[in-house]
């Protein structure tokens, strides 16, 4: 076809079958034959962690379904009313219509409380494929070159999703939620010289307003899904136009991609699985309960309930909140709130780091060349030990979001407990990361091992000369391939300075 010419419009015959005859009917008009032809064969490498990003993706789709589903009953408005339902302990009692709402999903409305279920765990699952996709992505490096894009979009649905289950789950406005603004009013206070105002901006007036469900409602039904939907598609877009990168193996290279077919193969496999993620999250949800509203009460800015944790994905904020130190200081008549401030700069700063990495990481190497074949996380032990660092700070500041749990489950002060974090914060990433190097280097020449000499069998034979050897069995050709395939580090020449040798050699590649 020469520039400007247009497709030709389908054009079987009148003997065409019925079915041709549907299929031609769109192919002129939406191009459906060429546009299936060209991408219905896209191959999919076969590996289990490939299942990760569709986790996240069904999940986000059963939290449309059923959010649409909870948008019928739930009213976001804070009017007061008083409640006369089902659930006869709080009958009498005066609450927002928003919590009063979620009582009448949750004992009122056919299936409510399942979908509500539904919606929450979904909600929580959906979160922790994300981080787990993305530790894979990190630890095998598919994000470099030519992905990083798609590692940013990755990256900004992940931090959309934070405040999409934050807004969330301070829609039903009972003691716990409410607790949580109030901690969100706290951080917001902090930032200097327009906290107050921004805080009245937020809130509509005096915390805590009338008007914060309902601004929280539009982001989190309107503004924030529509953004998260979008950047799905441009997510899948780019997997489809880079194609997939895959693990090394016999016949994988870096110019092709071995796996099955989209049609009829994963597509198969796909719509199972989202049954299969579909059935695990009803089946948690009809025997888990989760945010149980009614048992907390509704919500009242003089009141706070012990134990109060937000859902797990923001505990680590959280816990740099408990952890540190209680400082005020006064600039130019302002008080400035470090105890607060400086957590709320160093927690996006901690998920910038992850979002930044894959420049950093280049920038620092110098590698701008394009990889679709990955990395045995073994093979980058510093990056791979980056990655162990920040996941058990993450995990650190999560214990300090929960430092009162962790006390009376523990029987110890709180006082220890927070010291503890407060130390752990510092020294744990440092001895993680030494660590995980260690372990990859030593597993680095455990894979060097099996390639010179085989694997071990158990068996000791003892020569004519009384000489006593223990027998190896060389690796396969596919596995010899699979150890060896990857960058190795090429020997400087004879006379290189000493010490930059002995880098090269234990850091593997260059920037490993
Ligand atoms: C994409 C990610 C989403 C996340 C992470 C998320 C998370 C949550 C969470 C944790 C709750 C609290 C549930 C509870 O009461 O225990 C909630 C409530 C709610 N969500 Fe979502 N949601 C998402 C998308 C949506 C969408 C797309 C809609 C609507 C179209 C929606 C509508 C609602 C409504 C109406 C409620 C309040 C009802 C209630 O709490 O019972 N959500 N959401
Ligand atoms: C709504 C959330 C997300 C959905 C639905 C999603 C879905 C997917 C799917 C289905 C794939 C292809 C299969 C695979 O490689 O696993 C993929 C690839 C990818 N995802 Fe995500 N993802 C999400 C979030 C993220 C996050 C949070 C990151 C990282 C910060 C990320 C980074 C990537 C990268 C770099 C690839 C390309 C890897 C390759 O070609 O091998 N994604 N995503």
């Amino acid at each position: 076809m020469t520039a400007g010419e247009r497709p030709a419009a389908g054009s079987r015959g009148p003997g065409a079958s019925s079915g041709q005859r549907v299929a031609d009917w769109f192919d002129g008009r939406l191009g459906t034959h060429t546009l299936g032809r060209k991408y219905l064969r896209k191959v999919f490498p076969d590996h289990w962690s490939f299942l990760l990003g569709e986790i996240c993706l069904y999940s986000f789709v059963i939290l449309v379904l059923t959010g649409v589903y909870l948008t019928l009953f739930f009213h976001p408005s804070m009017n007061e009313v008083t409640y006369n339902g089902s659930y006869v302990p709080l009958n009498g009692i005066r609450m927002s219509e928003a919590y009063a709402s979620t009582l009448d999903i949750s004992f009122d409305v056919r299936g409510g409380l399942l979908i509500r279920q539904i919606h929450h765990w979904a909600a929580l699952i959906f979160i922790a494929g994300m981080l787990m996709h993305m530790m894979r992505h990190f630890f095998t490096g598919s994000f470099r070159r030519p992905r990083e894009v798609n590692w940013l979009f990755g990256w900004t649905l992940l931090f959309l999703g934070l405040f999409e289950g934050l807004f969330g789950y301070s829609l039903p406005d009972d003691l716990l939620s409410g607790t949580g603004m109030r901690f969100v009013d706290g951080a917001v206070l902090s930032v200097p010289i327009v906290g107050t105002y921004l805080s009245f901006f937020l809130f509509g007036g005096e915390y805590p307003g009338d008007d914060i469900i309902a601004r929280f409602y539009s982001l989190h039904i309107l503004v924030i899904p529509g953004i998260m939907a979008a950047l799905v598609v441009a997510h899948l877009i780019l997997v489809v136009y880079h194609k997939h990168t895959q693990f090394p193996g016999p016949g994988k290279t870096e110019r092709n991609v071995v796996g099955s077919p989209f049609m009829p193969v994963y597509l198969a496999k796909a719509g199972g699985f989202f049954f299969l993620v579909f059935g695990v999250i009803a089946l948690i949800s009809a025997v888990a309960s989760i945010n149980p509203v009614w048992s907390y009460g509704p919500y009242r800015a003089d009141q706070v309930s012990t134990g109060a944790q937000p859902d797990w994905y923001l505990g680590f904020a959280e816990g740099l909140v408990r952890v540190m130190p209680g400082w005020e200081i006064t600039v130019a008549g302002h008080t400035l709130v470090l105890g607060v401030l400086i957590p709320i700069v160093v927690f996006p700063l901690l998920l910038v780091f992850i979002g930044a990495y894959p420049f950093l990481e280049s920038w620092v190497t110098g590698d701008e060349r394009e990889h679709h074949l990955l990395d045995r996380p073994r093979n980058r032990p510093v990056r791979t030990s980056i990655g162990a660092a920040w996941i058990s700070l993450y995990l650190i500041l999560l214990a300090g979001g929960g430092n009162d749990i962790v006390a009376t489950r523990l029987h110890l002060s709180i006082n220890t407990v927070t010291w503890a974090v407060r130390i752990a914060v510092f020294a744990v990433p440092v001895l993680t990361f030494v660590a995980t190097r260690r372990i990859c280097l030593g597993l680095q020449r455990r894979d060097r091992e099996l390639v010179s000499h085989g694997r071990e069998t158990g068996v000791i034979k003892r020569l004519p000369h009384g000489e006593y050897v223990a027998l190896h069995r060389p690796l396969s050709p596919a596995e010899l391939h699979t150890l060896t395939g990857h960058e190795q580090p090429r020997p400087l020449a004879p006379g290189a300075d000493r010490a930059g040798e002995r880098e090269v050699s234990e850091a593997g590649p260059p920037g490993g």
